[in-house]
């Protein structure tokens, strides 16, 4: 196929299941060249295919982020062979998986979440920074939660994770502006996939499409962040206008997500 321009490429981790998935079909068009980071092969390839049939390029990598010297060796030679256009940073444990019972979670629990959803997000971003910096372009999007915009006690590890990403993003995103290189947050609350599947109550629930195509609009814009829905995030940030004693008993009975 000539093509006088280069195919644009996107880098997703978790692209394996839900979020990611869709986000790879979102982005999944010819003269894409999709680079897909998970660890179920089997997933990984199904997503490839689909990607493949919509006219794009795809290649799979199977990692486990939380083997950050592993992922950071893997994103810095996939950029070097051939540059990255676009890093959506979007693995991460959450669902029943990350809910705590009446004693708080296992430490090895709360380790392995902050190994995923923080130390894999930074060591997937964090070695193509100075790159996108150099290039004086480039795409970043993290994925982040409702649940770091209010902290539940169903879920303290996954909450943090998220609050932790959240503020990583903040404080990026200005450092980086002077290369021209952006940054978006995104901020889900709940959406259809295996791992929100696994809770009971899921308000205001989006399909993992529409979740994409939001997702997808907000990183090609260059926007700061993507919050959605509008009514979760707007019950989170009105809840931490709430005096502590009356947002416990509030929050107390909700799940994380
Ligand atoms: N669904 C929601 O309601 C919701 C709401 C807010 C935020 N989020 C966030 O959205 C992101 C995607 O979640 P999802 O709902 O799409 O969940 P999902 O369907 O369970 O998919 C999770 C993805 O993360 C990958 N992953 C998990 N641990 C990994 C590891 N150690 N190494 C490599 N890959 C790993 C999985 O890969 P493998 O299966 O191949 O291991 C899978 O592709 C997460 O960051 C999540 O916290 C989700």
């Amino acid at each position: 196929m000539a093509d006088d321009h280069p195919a644009r490429r996107i880098l997703i981790t978790g692209a394996s299941s839900g979020i990611g998935a869709a986000l790879a079909q979102a982005y999944a068009a010819p003269n894409r060249h999709l680079v897909l980071l998970g660890r179920n092969a089997t997933r990984l390839d199904a997503v490839a295919s689909i990607a493949r049939e919509r006219g794009a390029h795809a290649d799979i990598h199977l990692v486990d982020v939380a083997d950050t010297s592993a992922l950071g060796e893997l994103v810095t030679s996939i950029d070097e062979a051939h540059p990255l256009d676009t890093v959506v940073a979007n693995a991460g444990i959450g669902g029943r998986a990350s809910l705590a019972g009446p004693s708080g979670e296992p430490p090895e629990a709360s380790l392995a979440i902050f190994a995923t959803n923080v130390m894999g997000a930074i060591a997937t971003v964090a070695p193509l920074i100075p790159r996108f910096v150099a290039r004086r372009k480039g795409r970043i999007g993290l994925t982040g939660s409702i649940a770091g915009l209010l902290p539940l006690p169903a879920s303290p590890s996954y909450s943090a994770s998220k609050a932790a990403i959240h503020a990583y993003a903040r404080a990026l995103r200005p450092l980086l502006r002077p290369a021209g290189v952006t940054l978006t947050l995104l901020v889900p609350g709940f959406v259809d996939t295996p791992m929100s599947q696994s809770l009971d109550r899921r308000p205001f629930l989006w399909t993992p499409e529409r979740a994409a195509r939001r997702m997808m609009s907000a990183i090609d814009g260059g926007k700061a962040t993507a919050v959605f829905p509008w009514a979760l995030a707007l019950g989170a940030r009105a809840g931490n206008l709430l005096p502590a004693s009356v947002l416990a008993r509030l929050t107390s009975a909700r799940q994380g997500g």
